[in-house]
C-alpha cells in the first residue's frame, strides 16, 4: 500500500477530481477527510466510502472562503486522526464570461475560492506540517494557469496565481520536511464541465492531442504520486496532466 496509515484532506472532496482522489487515496491504505460545503454529497459519499477499505473515511464541511471554518478543519483532522500528512487542495469553481460582462463580485468569488481558499487551507495545513517536520501540499491548478482562454478571466488569474504561490511556499517550507507542488489538468470530464454544450465539449476534445477529455482518475493517480513518498524530491513543481494540451504551446 503506497499510502498506509497517512492522513489525507481532499478539500472539494464530494465530487469530480476530489471524489476520485479520495477513493485512489483509500485504496492506498490512507485515511481520508472529504472536505466541502456543507449542502454538498460530501456526507453521503463519506458514509459510502468509509468501511470499504481499511482507512477511514471522514466528511467534515468547509467553505473555504471562511478563514475561521479553514482552521476549524485543520483543527478537528487533527483531533480525530492525529495528523495531517497530506493535503489535495481542490476546490473550485469555474466561470465563463466576457471580461466586460464580469462584475466585481463575480471576479472577487472565483479568486476568493480558487486561489485565497488554497491559500487558507494551505496556511493552516503548514502550521501543522511545519510541528510535524514533515507533510505534502498539492494544489489544483489547470492548464489555465499557464495558458490563457478567452472569457475567463478571474479563473486564469486564479490558477496562475496557484502555480506561483506553490512555488513559494514549496521554497519557504522546505528545509521544514514539507512539499508543496501543482497540478496542471486538462479539461477533465466531470460535473464541472456539464454546463457545456456539445459543441463547445467537442472543441475543448480537440484542444488535445489525445482527443479525449481527461478521467478525473488520471488526476487522482497524478495527487497520489505527488502526496507520496515515491515523491520525496519533488517541490515546487507544477505537473501538467493534459492528454498533451501544453506540449506544442511553450
Ligand atoms: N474539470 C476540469 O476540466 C478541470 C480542469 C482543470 C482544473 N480543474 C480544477 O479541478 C478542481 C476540481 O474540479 P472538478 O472538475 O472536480 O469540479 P467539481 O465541480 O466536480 O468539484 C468541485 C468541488 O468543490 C466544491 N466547492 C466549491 N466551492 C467550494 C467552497 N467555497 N468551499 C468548499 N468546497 C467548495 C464543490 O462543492 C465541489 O464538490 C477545481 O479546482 C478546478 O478548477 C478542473
Amino acid at each position: 500500500m503506497r499510502l498506509q496509515d497517512k492522513n489525507l484532506l481532499v478539500t472539494g472532496g464530494a465530487s469530480g477530481i476530489g471524489l476520485a482522489s479520495v477513493e485512489r487515496c483509500l485504496q492506498e491504505g490512507a485515511n481520508l477527510v472529504i472536505a466541502d460545503l456543507a449542502s454538498s454529497e460530501g456526507e453521503k459519499r463519506a458514509q459510502e466510502l468509509d468501511g470499504k477499505y481499511s482507512g477511514r473515511c471522514l466528511f467534515i464541511p468547509v467553505d473555504v472562503t471562511s478563514t475561521e471554518q479553514v482552521d476549524a478543519l485543520l483543527a478537528k483532522m487533527q483531533s480525530e486522526l492525529g495528523s495531517v500528512d497530506g493535503v489535495f487542495n481542490n476546490a473550485g469553481i469555474g466561470n465563463l464570461a466576457p471580461s466586460t460582462e464580469v462584475e466585481d463580485e463575480d471576479f472577487q468569488k472565483v479568486i476568493d475560492i480558487n486561489l485565497t481558499g488554497v491559500f487558507r487551507v494551505a496556511r493552516a495545513a503548514l502550521r501543522f506540517m511545519q510541528k510535524q517536520g514533515s507533510g505534502s501540499i498539492v494544489n489544483c491548478a489547470s492548464i489555465l494557469g499557464v495558458f490563457g482562454q478567452s472569457q475567463t478571466a478571474a479563473y486564469t488569474a486564479a490558477k496562475a496565481g496557484v502555480v506561483n504561490m506553490t512555488r513559494t511556499l514549496a521554497l519557504e517550507y522546505a528545509q521544514q520536511g514539507v512539499r508543496v507542488n501543482s497540478i496542471g489538468p486538462g479539461y477533465i470530464d466531470t460535473p464541472l464541465l456539464e454546463a457545456l454544450d456539445d459543441d463547445m465539449r467537442q472543441f475543448l476534445i480537440n484542444l488535445h492531442p489525445m482527443k479525449r477529455l481527461g478521467r478525473p482518475e488520471e488526476i487522482a493517480n497524478a495527487f497520489l504520486f505527488l502526496v507520496s513518498d515515491e515523491a520525496s524530491f519533488v517541490t515546487g513543481a507544477n505537473l501538467l496532466v493534459d492528454g498533451g494540451f501544453t506540449a506544442g504551446k511553450s
